[in-house]
Protein backbone atom coordinates (compact mmCIF):
# COMPACT_ATOMS: atom_id res chain seq x y z
CA UNK A 1 0.00 0.00 0.00
CA UNK A 2 2.77 2.33 0.20
CA UNK A 3 3.23 3.15 -3.04
CA UNK A 4 -0.35 4.27 -3.07
CA UNK A 5 -0.86 7.66 -4.72
CA UNK A 6 -4.36 8.52 -2.04
CA UNK A 7 -2.78 7.95 1.32
CA UNK A 8 0.26 10.89 0.68
CA UNK A 9 -2.16 13.58 1.77
CA UNK A 10 -3.37 11.30 5.01
CA UNK A 11 -0.35 10.01 5.93
CA UNK A 12 0.18 12.34 9.13
CA UNK A 13 -3.48 12.17 10.39
CA UNK A 14 -3.17 8.26 9.71
CA UNK A 15 -0.61 8.07 12.14
CA UNK A 16 -2.36 9.98 14.75
CA UNK A 17 -5.39 7.66 14.32
CA UNK A 18 -2.43 4.55 14.85
CA UNK A 19 -1.50 6.26 18.13
CA UNK A 20 -5.32 6.33 18.93
CA UNK A 21 -5.64 2.97 18.22
CA UNK A 22 -2.58 2.12 20.73
CA UNK A 23 -3.72 4.16 23.35
CA UNK A 24 -6.72 1.99 23.84
CA UNK A 25 -5.31 -0.97 25.69
CA UNK A 26 -3.55 0.73 28.16
CA UNK A 27 -3.94 -0.59 31.62
CA UNK A 28 -5.66 -3.89 30.80
CA UNK A 29 -4.29 -7.31 31.66
CA UNK A 30 -0.93 -8.43 30.00
CA UNK A 31 -2.05 -10.93 27.88
CA UNK A 32 -5.03 -9.06 26.36
CA UNK A 33 -2.76 -6.01 25.94
CA UNK A 34 -0.19 -8.46 24.05
CA UNK A 35 -2.83 -9.48 21.62
CA UNK A 36 -4.22 -6.24 21.21
CA UNK A 37 -0.59 -4.81 20.16
CA UNK A 38 -0.20 -7.76 18.04
CA UNK A 39 -3.09 -7.50 16.05
CA UNK A 40 -2.73 -3.58 15.58
CA UNK A 41 1.34 -4.72 14.41
CA UNK A 42 0.07 -7.02 11.73
CA UNK A 43 -1.11 -3.66 9.98
CA UNK A 44 -4.18 -3.70 8.33
CA UNK A 45 -4.78 -1.76 4.81
CA UNK A 46 -6.37 0.98 7.12
CA UNK A 47 -8.66 1.43 4.39
CA UNK A 48 -11.79 2.33 6.26
CA UNK A 49 -10.31 4.99 8.03
CA UNK A 50 -8.41 6.61 4.44
CA UNK A 51 -12.30 6.92 3.51
CA UNK A 52 -13.25 9.02 6.02
CA UNK A 53 -10.12 11.19 6.41
CA UNK A 54 -10.32 11.96 2.69
CA UNK A 55 -14.14 12.68 2.68
CA UNK A 56 -13.76 14.77 5.97
CA UNK A 57 -10.64 16.40 4.58
CA UNK A 58 -12.54 17.78 1.28
CA UNK A 59 -15.49 18.72 3.34
CA UNK A 60 -13.63 20.61 5.32
CA UNK A 61 -14.85 18.55 9.12
CA UNK A 62 -12.96 19.18 12.00
CA UNK A 63 -9.58 17.48 12.08
CA UNK A 64 -9.91 15.78 15.52
CA UNK A 65 -13.36 14.51 15.08
CA UNK A 66 -12.04 12.68 11.78
CA UNK A 67 -9.02 11.13 13.66
CA UNK A 68 -11.87 9.77 16.65
CA UNK A 69 -13.90 8.47 13.54
CA UNK A 70 -11.16 6.86 12.03
CA UNK A 71 -9.77 4.66 14.78
CA UNK A 72 -13.39 4.27 15.64
CA UNK A 73 -14.04 2.75 12.86
CA UNK A 74 -11.09 0.38 12.41
CA UNK A 75 -11.20 -0.55 15.79
CA UNK A 76 -14.74 -2.03 15.11
CA UNK A 77 -13.63 -3.78 12.03
CA UNK A 78 -10.68 -5.17 13.72
CA UNK A 79 -13.57 -6.41 16.06
CA UNK A 80 -15.75 -8.43 13.79
CA UNK A 81 -12.29 -9.58 11.91
CA UNK A 82 -11.23 -11.24 15.81
CA UNK A 83 -14.95 -13.18 15.54
CA UNK A 84 -15.58 -13.63 12.33
CA UNK A 85 -12.06 -15.83 12.23
CA UNK A 86 -13.55 -17.71 15.00
CA UNK A 87 -16.67 -18.07 13.56
CA UNK A 88 -14.68 -19.14 10.00
CA UNK A 89 -12.03 -20.77 11.96
CA UNK A 90 -9.50 -19.46 9.84
CA UNK A 91 -5.74 -19.42 11.31
CA UNK A 92 -4.59 -16.76 9.29
CA UNK A 93 -4.88 -12.83 9.18
CA UNK A 94 -2.26 -10.35 7.75
CA UNK A 95 -0.01 -12.77 7.56
CA UNK A 96 0.15 -13.87 11.39
CA UNK A 97 -1.84 -16.52 13.29
CA UNK A 98 -5.04 -15.67 13.86
CA UNK A 99 -5.93 -15.38 17.94
CA UNK A 100 -8.17 -18.19 17.82
CA UNK A 101 -5.33 -20.14 16.25
CA UNK A 102 -3.30 -19.78 19.32
CA UNK A 103 -6.10 -19.04 22.05
CA UNK A 104 -9.20 -20.37 23.21
CA UNK A 105 -12.77 -19.18 21.70
CA UNK A 106 -13.73 -18.40 25.26
CA UNK A 107 -10.36 -15.98 25.35
CA UNK A 108 -11.11 -14.97 21.53
CA UNK A 109 -14.32 -13.78 21.71
CA UNK A 110 -13.64 -11.68 25.24
CA UNK A 111 -10.99 -10.13 22.87
CA UNK A 112 -13.12 -9.33 20.15
CA UNK A 113 -16.05 -7.64 23.15
CA UNK A 114 -12.95 -5.44 24.79
CA UNK A 115 -12.45 -4.12 20.87
CA UNK A 116 -16.20 -3.68 20.44
CA UNK A 117 -15.75 -1.95 23.32
CA UNK A 118 -13.24 0.31 22.95
CA UNK A 119 -14.71 1.31 19.18
CA UNK A 120 -17.89 2.30 20.87
CA UNK A 121 -16.13 4.43 23.30
CA UNK A 122 -14.46 6.35 20.87
CA UNK A 123 -17.50 6.64 19.03
CA UNK A 124 -18.78 8.54 22.03
CA UNK A 125 -15.85 10.56 22.04
CA UNK A 126 -16.99 11.88 18.60
CA UNK A 127 -19.18 14.05 21.44
CA UNK A 128 -22.14 13.33 18.13
CA UNK A 129 -25.16 11.64 19.19
CA UNK A 130 -26.21 10.78 15.56
CA UNK A 131 -23.16 9.67 14.94
CA UNK A 132 -23.21 7.09 17.69
CA UNK A 133 -26.74 5.90 16.38
CA UNK A 134 -25.18 5.35 13.71
CA UNK A 135 -22.44 3.55 14.40
CA UNK A 136 -24.28 1.06 16.40
CA UNK A 137 -26.93 1.07 13.78
CA UNK A 138 -24.11 -0.05 11.63
CA UNK A 139 -23.30 -2.83 13.74
CA UNK A 140 -26.29 -4.36 14.37
CA UNK A 141 -26.42 -4.46 10.59
CA UNK A 142 -22.89 -6.56 10.18
CA UNK A 143 -24.06 -8.56 13.31
CA UNK A 144 -27.50 -9.45 11.70
CA UNK A 145 -26.28 -10.43 7.82
CA UNK A 146 -23.28 -12.71 9.71
CA UNK A 147 -26.62 -14.36 12.01
CA UNK A 148 -28.89 -14.66 9.09
CA UNK A 149 -25.58 -16.08 6.79
CA UNK A 150 -25.20 -18.58 9.70
CA UNK A 151 -28.79 -19.80 10.00
CA UNK A 152 -29.61 -19.66 6.08
CA UNK A 153 -29.14 -23.23 4.12
CA UNK A 154 -24.71 -22.98 3.01
CA UNK A 155 -24.22 -23.68 -0.62
CA UNK A 156 -26.75 -21.24 -1.14
CA UNK A 157 -26.67 -20.00 -5.12
CA UNK A 158 -28.32 -17.05 -5.35
CA UNK A 159 -27.35 -13.18 -6.25
CA UNK A 160 -30.27 -11.67 -4.62
CA UNK A 161 -29.15 -13.51 -0.87
CA UNK A 162 -25.07 -12.63 -2.01
CA UNK A 163 -26.00 -8.49 -2.59
CA UNK A 164 -27.87 -8.61 1.00
CA UNK A 165 -24.86 -10.23 2.54
CA UNK A 166 -22.37 -7.95 1.18
CA UNK A 167 -24.30 -5.59 1.94
CA UNK A 168 -24.45 -6.35 5.50
CA UNK A 169 -21.06 -7.64 6.28
CA UNK A 170 -19.26 -5.11 4.57
CA UNK A 171 -20.46 -2.12 2.18
CA UNK A 172 -22.50 -0.92 5.38
CA UNK A 173 -19.42 -0.16 7.50
CA UNK A 174 -18.09 1.73 4.73
CA UNK A 175 -21.30 3.60 3.84
CA UNK A 176 -21.00 4.56 7.61
CA UNK A 177 -18.05 5.80 7.26
CA UNK A 178 -17.91 8.17 4.49
CA UNK A 179 -21.73 9.17 5.63
CA UNK A 180 -20.23 10.02 9.26
CA UNK A 181 -17.55 12.07 7.86
CA UNK A 182 -19.57 14.14 5.84
CA UNK A 183 -22.29 14.39 8.97
CA UNK A 184 -18.97 15.98 11.01
CA UNK A 185 -18.42 18.39 8.05
CA UNK A 186 -20.26 22.14 7.23
CA UNK A 187 -22.56 20.48 4.34
CA UNK A 188 -26.05 20.06 3.31
CA UNK A 189 -28.05 16.57 3.21
CA UNK A 190 -27.31 16.48 -0.29
CA UNK A 191 -23.98 16.31 0.41
CA UNK A 192 -24.01 13.55 3.11
CA UNK A 193 -26.59 11.15 0.84
CA UNK A 194 -23.45 12.02 -2.24
CA UNK A 195 -20.59 10.64 0.02
CA UNK A 196 -23.09 7.90 1.60
CA UNK A 197 -23.51 6.69 -2.42
CA UNK A 198 -19.66 6.76 -2.66
CA UNK A 199 -19.43 4.49 0.33
CA UNK A 200 -21.78 2.12 -0.03
CA UNK A 201 -20.78 1.98 -3.83
CA UNK A 202 -16.78 1.45 -2.91
CA UNK A 203 -17.90 -1.25 -0.21
CA UNK A 204 -19.85 -3.53 -2.45
CA UNK A 205 -17.00 -3.22 -5.31
CA UNK A 206 -14.73 -3.82 -2.26
CA UNK A 207 -16.33 -7.20 -0.97
CA UNK A 208 -16.69 -8.51 -4.75
CA UNK A 209 -13.31 -7.98 -5.30
CA UNK A 210 -12.21 -9.52 -1.74
CA UNK A 211 -14.22 -12.59 -2.91
CA UNK A 212 -12.51 -13.09 -6.34
CA UNK A 213 -9.03 -12.52 -4.44
CA UNK A 214 -10.66 -15.64 -2.28
CA UNK A 215 -10.09 -17.41 -5.67
CA UNK A 216 -7.12 -15.33 -7.54
CA UNK A 217 -5.33 -14.46 -4.82
CA UNK A 218 -1.94 -15.39 -2.88
CA UNK A 219 -2.06 -15.97 0.40
CA UNK A 220 1.26 -14.28 1.35
CA UNK A 221 -0.17 -11.33 -0.56
CA UNK A 222 -3.42 -11.29 0.98
CA UNK A 223 -2.44 -12.86 4.62
CA UNK A 224 -5.25 -15.32 4.87
CA UNK A 225 -6.30 -18.24 3.51
CA UNK A 226 -7.48 -18.48 0.11
CA UNK A 227 -10.11 -20.85 -1.47
CA UNK A 228 -12.01 -20.80 1.86
CA UNK A 229 -15.22 -19.68 1.13
CA UNK A 230 -16.31 -22.38 -1.23
CA UNK A 231 -14.88 -24.74 1.47
CA UNK A 232 -17.04 -22.63 4.10
CA UNK A 233 -20.56 -23.33 2.03
CA UNK A 234 -20.01 -19.39 0.89
CA UNK A 235 -21.37 -18.92 -3.09
CA UNK A 236 -19.50 -15.80 -3.79
CA UNK A 237 -20.13 -13.60 -7.30
CA UNK A 238 -17.67 -15.55 -9.45
CA UNK A 239 -19.39 -18.74 -8.48
CA UNK A 240 -22.96 -17.40 -9.22
CA UNK A 241 -21.52 -16.13 -12.77
CA UNK A 242 -19.88 -19.90 -13.05
CA UNK A 243 -23.15 -21.83 -12.15
CA UNK A 244 -25.23 -19.13 -14.32
CA UNK A 245 -22.86 -20.40 -17.52
CA UNK A 246 -22.25 -24.19 -16.44
CA UNK A 247 -25.83 -25.63 -15.00
CA UNK A 248 -24.77 -29.00 -15.52
CA UNK A 249 -21.60 -29.16 -14.01
CA UNK A 250 -21.72 -31.71 -11.11
CA UNK A 251 -19.71 -29.84 -8.95
CA UNK A 252 -21.73 -26.60 -8.90
CA UNK A 253 -24.68 -28.87 -8.72
CA UNK A 254 -23.31 -30.67 -5.46
CA UNK A 255 -23.03 -27.45 -3.45
CA UNK A 256 -27.08 -27.29 -2.93
CA UNK A 257 -26.98 -30.62 -0.85
CA UNK A 258 -23.59 -30.03 1.38
CA UNK A 259 -20.78 -30.83 -2.03
CA UNK A 260 -19.17 -28.15 -0.43
CA UNK A 261 -18.17 -30.18 2.11
CA UNK A 262 -15.28 -32.42 -0.13
CA UNK A 263 -12.61 -30.56 -0.22
CA UNK A 264 -11.11 -32.45 -3.57
CA UNK A 265 -14.42 -31.29 -5.38
CA UNK A 266 -14.22 -27.92 -3.91
CA UNK A 267 -10.54 -27.46 -5.55
CA UNK A 268 -11.61 -29.28 -8.66
CA UNK A 269 -14.70 -26.33 -9.16
CA UNK A 270 -12.35 -23.65 -7.98
CA UNK A 271 -10.15 -24.69 -10.45
CA UNK A 272 -13.04 -24.61 -13.21
CA UNK A 273 -14.07 -21.23 -11.32
CA UNK A 274 -10.76 -20.07 -12.36
CA UNK A 275 -10.25 -21.11 -15.58
CA UNK A 276 -13.59 -19.66 -16.65
CA UNK A 277 -14.65 -16.24 -17.37
CA UNK A 278 -16.49 -15.83 -13.99
CA UNK A 279 -14.09 -14.17 -12.06
CA UNK A 280 -13.48 -11.43 -15.41
CA UNK A 281 -17.44 -11.02 -15.33
CA UNK A 282 -17.41 -10.26 -11.04
CA UNK A 283 -14.68 -8.35 -11.93
CA UNK A 284 -16.93 -5.97 -14.54
CA UNK A 285 -19.14 -6.10 -11.91
CA UNK A 286 -17.32 -4.55 -9.14
CA UNK A 287 -15.95 -1.88 -11.76
CA UNK A 288 -19.36 -0.84 -12.36
CA UNK A 289 -19.75 -0.14 -8.63
CA UNK A 290 -17.04 1.58 -8.51
CA UNK A 291 -18.16 4.12 -11.64
CA UNK A 292 -20.80 4.60 -9.48
CA UNK A 293 -19.02 5.35 -7.09
CA UNK A 294 -16.93 8.06 -9.07
CA UNK A 295 -20.35 9.57 -10.47
CA UNK A 296 -21.51 10.47 -7.32
CA UNK A 297 -18.55 12.45 -6.93
CA UNK A 298 -19.02 14.24 -10.14
CA UNK A 299 -20.80 17.07 -8.07
CA UNK A 300 -17.67 18.41 -6.66
CA UNK A 301 -15.39 20.88 -8.04
CA UNK A 302 -11.64 19.68 -8.42
CA UNK A 303 -9.17 19.64 -5.93
CA UNK A 304 -6.60 17.47 -4.24
CA UNK A 305 -8.81 15.79 -2.20
CA UNK A 306 -11.30 14.56 -4.66
CA UNK A 307 -8.64 13.36 -6.61
CA UNK A 308 -7.48 11.31 -4.22
CA UNK A 309 -11.19 10.27 -3.52
CA UNK A 310 -11.51 9.33 -6.93
CA UNK A 311 -7.98 7.06 -6.87
CA UNK A 312 -9.11 5.32 -3.78
CA UNK A 313 -12.27 4.18 -5.28
CA UNK A 314 -9.51 2.77 -8.70
CA UNK A 315 -7.49 1.50 -6.14
CA UNK A 316 -10.67 -0.94 -4.80
CA UNK A 317 -10.47 -2.95 -8.22
CA UNK A 318 -6.86 -2.72 -8.37
CA UNK A 319 -5.95 -4.10 -6.01
CA UNK A 320 -3.83 -7.40 -5.18
CA UNK A 321 -3.94 -7.27 -1.52
C1 LIG B 1 -11.28 -7.82 5.34
O1 LIG B 1 -11.15 -6.44 5.25
C2 LIG B 1 -12.69 -8.18 5.58
C3 LIG B 1 -13.59 -7.75 4.52
C4 LIG B 1 -14.61 -6.99 4.76
C5 LIG B 1 -13.37 -8.15 3.15
P1 LIG B 1 -9.79 -5.75 4.78
O2 LIG B 1 -9.36 -6.36 3.50
O3 LIG B 1 -9.97 -4.28 4.83
O4 LIG B 1 -8.80 -6.21 5.92
P2 LIG B 1 -7.50 -5.49 6.50
O5 LIG B 1 -7.98 -4.54 7.55
O6 LIG B 1 -6.79 -4.79 5.38
O7 LIG B 1 -6.70 -6.62 7.09
C1 LIG C 1 -15.72 -10.62 6.77
O1 LIG C 1 -15.92 -10.99 5.47
C2 LIG C 1 -16.65 -9.50 7.06
C3 LIG C 1 -16.75 -9.23 8.50
C4 LIG C 1 -15.73 -9.23 9.28
C5 LIG C 1 -18.07 -8.92 9.03
P1 LIG C 1 -15.05 -12.18 4.89
O2 LIG C 1 -15.29 -13.43 5.66
O3 LIG C 1 -15.19 -12.24 3.41
O4 LIG C 1 -13.64 -11.63 5.23
P2 LIG C 1 -12.29 -12.41 5.10
O5 LIG C 1 -12.25 -12.90 3.69
O6 LIG C 1 -12.32 -13.46 6.13
O7 LIG C 1 -11.28 -11.32 5.36
MG1 LIG D 1 -13.88 -14.67 6.88
MG1 LIG E 1 -13.37 -13.03 2.15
Amino acid sequence: MNNVTFLSPVQEQLQAIESRLHAQADDRHPDLRAAFEQILAAGGKRIRPTLGLLVGNMLGAPEEKLITLGAAVELLHTATLVHDDLIDGALLRRGMPTLNARWSPAATVLTGDFLFARAAKLAAETDYLPLMKLFSETLAVIVNGELTQMFSARGVISRENYSQRIYAKTASLFEMTSRSAAMVSPVDESVIESMRVFGYEVGIAFQIIDDILDFTGEQTAIGKPVGSDLLNGLVTLPAIFYAESHPTDEDIKSLADGGWANQERMARLVNSIRSTDSVKKAMAEATQHVERALRALERFEPSPELESLENLAKFIVDRKV
